[in-house]
């Protein structure tokens, strides 16, 4: 999935493939690091997306970074994004950063609207001009929940 999201972003993220004819996403910090996560979203036992998780560092220091965030296209508008994002954000209680690039504008819609959502409005945007990530991260603190099975609200039923 990692290679569909990169095509899927390569007309705004740059990217060329190598000499196997792939992208290959760099994720030997994932294979090495205490700190960073990766999570699948599935749906009826299919792939549906997935999400990779950072220590913090492109606004603040301490928390979590949003490092990479995909859904199939199949399922785009249908919630997977929504429940993803939420079962992920609420793993990790405490300080969070979660960027998207400058023409990214369907993310950032995305984002503002569950970030929004989780926090009640508490969150603070700021655009990232200088250093190795440019673009829209949004600031913001999850609580502590007990919740770990986000209900899609917005499927069959
Ligand atoms: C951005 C992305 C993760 C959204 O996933 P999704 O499963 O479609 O999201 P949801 O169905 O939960 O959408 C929730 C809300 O986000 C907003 N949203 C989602 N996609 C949007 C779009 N293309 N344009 C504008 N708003 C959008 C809408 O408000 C939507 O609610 P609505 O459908 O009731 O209007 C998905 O489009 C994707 O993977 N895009 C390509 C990769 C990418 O850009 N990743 C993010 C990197 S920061």
């Amino acid at each position: 999935m990692l290679e569909l999201y990169q095509y899927e972003l390569s007309d705004i993220w740059s990217q060329d493939l190598d000499a196997n004819g792939t992208y290959g996403y760099d994720l030997s910090r994932h294979r090495q690091g205490k700190r960073f996560h990766a999570y699948m979203a599935l749906d009826d036992g299919r792939f549906a997306g997935f999400a990779l998780v950072a220590p913090a560092g492109v606004t603040r220091e301490g928390g979590c970074w949003m490092e990479q965030f995909f859904v199939l296209k199949k399922h785009w508008r249908t919630g997977v994004g929504t429940a993803l994002a939420l079962h992920v954000l609420r793993s990790h209680p405490g300080q969070w950063e979660v960027g998207q690039m400058p023409a990214n504008r369907p993310a950032q819609a995305f984002w503002r609207k569950v970030i929004g959502q989780l926090t009640g409005g508490q969150f603070v945007e700021v655009e990232v001009t200088q250093g190795w990530w440019l673009g829209v991260v949004q600031q913001f603190n999850v609580q502590s929940v007990a919740t770990q099975e986000i209900p899609r609200n917005r499927r069959d039923g």
